[in-house]
């Protein structure tokens, strides 16, 4: 009955989210999906028994860091030639007429994402790689998983019993906009355009993060031994049906004419579309044909891309400005005589850094282009020589704070300037303290922009601390504020003390502590104190703490000024603790654990979590004190060789699970659920032949 019940749900859900994603045609309400999706993950981890790696619950991804496998491609993954000429382009087409004779074209649009190549056996998604060098890629199986489009199981029928099918992970303009004013809000840096950002997310290490992100996937071309179609058209028309997301802006072209008209018309309706597109790609339809004309060494002889050109403008640099950031980062900001590019008027473009100026040689009152290429913020790609003004100088970058004053200094490895006078810096405290009360960290209502600067200029407010200590009668006189704000402020701040400890740690601002570093940090640590205390090496311990984010938490703290505000902060009573964990058993009780390795059914904090749900210690080093380390794959021979002298037992995940009797971890302690989202998705080909072609 269960099972039953099981399958049902798996195959409604399957039905919408193919209704959803690939139709954009839904049927039912987010609140329906979400009520069936909620009873089919209940019934799942009540019976595990009835686990599918292809379930549509997958889809909200796992926090286990995946290792990506290389794996040989079936398949090569050929590149496509590629022109920017209509003539280049009548001539590649005028030597197929020459070899093969007149032939039909399918014209498709040219996805500007990064290259997916699927492996469905007997109609379920089983691997899914990246292109890497094209005869090896990347397996991101777990990934692609959590992208609704992507089909986990096939619908209708006839499709080969195994095949590969290739696309493009795109990411949609909403979604990239979206994920860049997150990053920037968080002061991580940003994706220059929606590839970077599509092809970043898929090498992600959490499949979860991956899910969250927003990814389409677009799919044009099969591979397979004995493929039952005998045109392009119609294996694609076929997948259609099968369930993949297919395109429907393509076209079958009998001539040369009829090529150039798909392409004249995309170079401008592209622009309407939601997603990036960067050409057209122009394929011979029949596979016969192609056959017959082959492939050369890199490419196949029988399509090819013509590449839209990025629009220009030509206009003149009036002036060079400067914006300083949240953490204090400069950058140059090029004011533009106004120009239409692309269908808006461009009035400002993004110089980068000091170094990118200097390799333009770049000078106000000179003309340059501006370009917007793939990229959301126009560029400027070069400069008008021929037109530069005799009594230009070189311009000299600003060595001073054009905010404060205070002199410049360059961090190594880092192409920016930043003014280090965190404290006296106007810009950087007010967006310091815009960043703490914003919704995602102490969420505190009331005070904007306007009303932050307004505090700070009337000297209220110079840091985050200070908040706490404002009273109403001191913000009702203020210009557009009165009694009923300023005691909706003094309340909201209140609330503020209330907000869980993983959002304090994103609020204090912390150099690459985005949103999701903060829950990893405050899930592993689970206090203040100890993520003040931890040392290099115990802060990468926690999941997506790098040397790069640990060396900035690490200066955080050194800061005395860091540290008053912290002090302030806790008399206030915000929140420096998480919530205390729901004990499952004490049979760990007195018992020291240190956890070593990687491991293939839990992440290392999901099993520091086992250990102190069930009353035992967690230790970062081997010491006598140590009873058991639990050890993975890659345990450092140092701490082998240590644990051995001082005798500490070495045991494996799956002693350490044994002894404990059930990996179940309350609800209640899972900030978010963590699904089974394994990277080894039936590993299909492992022959280590030259990959065919296709
Ligand atoms: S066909 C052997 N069709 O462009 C030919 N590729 O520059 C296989 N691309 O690696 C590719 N849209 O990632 C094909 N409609 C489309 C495409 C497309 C985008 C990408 C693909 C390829 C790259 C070549």
């Amino acid at each position: 009955m269960i099972r039953e019940r099981i399958e049902e749900l798996r195959r409604l859900l399957d039905y919408h989210n193919h209704k959803y994603y690939v139709e954009n045609a839904p049927e039912i309400s987010d609140f329906e999906f979400d009520t069936l999706m909620h009873e089919l993950q209940r019934l799942e981890a009540e019976h595990p028994e009835y686990t599918d790696p292809n379930s549509p619950s997958v889809r909200v991804g796992s926090d286990l860091c995946a290792e990506f496998r290389t794996v040989r491609h079936r398949y090569a993954m050929l590149s496509l030639g590629n022109t920017y000429s209509l003539e280049e382009l009548h001539e590649f087409l005028d030597r197929i007429e020459r070899e093969a004779g007149p032939t039909d074209y399918v014209c498709e649009l040219k996805f500007d994402g990064t290259a997916i190549s699927l492996t469905y056996e007997r109609g379920q998604l089983v691997q899914a790689l990246t292109r890497g060098d094209g005869v090896e890629g990347d397996d991101v199986t777990a990934n692609v998983r959590t992208i609704r489009s992507v089909p986990l199981r096939l619908r209708g029928e006839g499709w080969p019993a195994l095949f590969e099918i290739r696309g493009e992970i795109l990411m949609p303009y909403a979604s990239f906009d979206r994920l860049n004013a997150e990053r920037e809000a968080n002061g991580e840096p940003l994706f220059a355009n929606p590839r970077n950002a599509a092809a970043g997310t898929l090498k992600q290490q959490a499949s979860a993060v991956v899910a969250r992100r927003g990814l389409d996937c677009t799919l044009y071309q099969l591979a397979g031994d004995n493929l039952p179609f005998t045109t392009h058209w119609e294996s694609l028309a076929k997948a259609r049906e099968w369930g993949f997301k297919v395109s429907e802006h393509m076209r079958i072209c009998h001539d040369t004419a009829q090529i150039d008209e798909f392409i004249a018309y995309w170079d401008e309706a592209r622009r309407q579309l939601p997603f990036p597109t960067d050409g057209v790609v122009i394929k011979v339809n029949d596979f016969a044909v192609r056959r017959q004309l082959g492939f050369t060494a890199k490419a196949p002889k029988w399509a090819v891309a013509y590449k839209f050109k990025a629009e220009q403008a030509l206009t003149r640099l009036e002036s060079i400005s400067f914006q300083v950031g949240r953490t204090g980062a400069v950058t140059p900001v090029a004011n533009l005589e106004p120009v239409l590019l692309a269908g808006t008027t461009v009035r400002r473009a993004t110089l980068h850094n000091a170094e990118q100026m200097a390799l333009l040689d770049i000078r106000p009152g000179d003309m340059v282009y501006v370009e917007k290429g793939g990229e959301i913020i126009p560029k400027i790609t070069g400069v008008e020589l021929a037109r530069r003004p005799a009594d230009s100088l070189p311009f000299r970058y600003i060595d001073r704070c054009p905010e404060c004053g205070t002199p410049l200094v360059r961090y190594e490895g880092e192409a920016k300037h930043y003014c280090p006078n965190q404290s006296g810096c106007r810009p950087q405290i007010i967006g310091r303290m815009l960043h703490f009360i914003r919704r995602k960290a102490m969420d505190i209502e009331g005070l904007g922009e306007e009303t932050v600067e307004l505090l700070y200029d009337n000297g209220l407010v110079h840091d985050i601390s200070d908040l706490y200590d404002l009273r109403a009668e001191q913000l009702a006189p203020l210009p557009r504020l009165g009694e009923k704000s300023a005691d909706n402020i003094i309340r909201s701040v209140e609330r503020s003390k209330t907000v869980p400890f993983q959002r304090v740690l994103f609020g204090l601002g912390i150099r690459f502590v985005g949103e999701t570093t903060a829950k990893y940090l405050a899930e592993h640590f689970r206090s203040l104190d100890a993520v003040m205390k931890a040392t290099r090496e115990e802060l990468t311990e926690a999941d997506e703490v790098g040397g790069r984010i640990a060396d900035a938490i690490i200066e955080y703290f050194a800061e005395d000024e860091n540290l008053q505000i912290i002090r302030r902060l806790r008399d206030a009573g915000v929140k420096f603790e998480a919530e205390a964990r729901e004990l499952a058993s004490e049979s760990l009780a007195g018992k020291s654990f240190v956890i070593s390795g990687k491991f293939s059914n839990h992440s290392r904090d999901e099993l520091k979590e086992l250990i102190e749900i069930h009353g035992g210690r967690n230790l970062a080093a081997v010491s006598a004190n140590v009873d058991y380390i639990v050890a993975g794959e890659n345990m450092g021979p140092a701490k082998l060789k240590k644990a051995e002298k001082l005798g500490v037992k070495i045991i494996s995940e799956e002693d350490f699970i044994a002894m404990i009797g059930s990996d179940e971890i309350p609800a209640a302690n899972a900030a978010e659920k963590r699904t089974e989202g394994s990277a080894e998705g039936g590993a299909a080909h492992k022959d280590a032949a030259e990959p065919k072609l296709f």
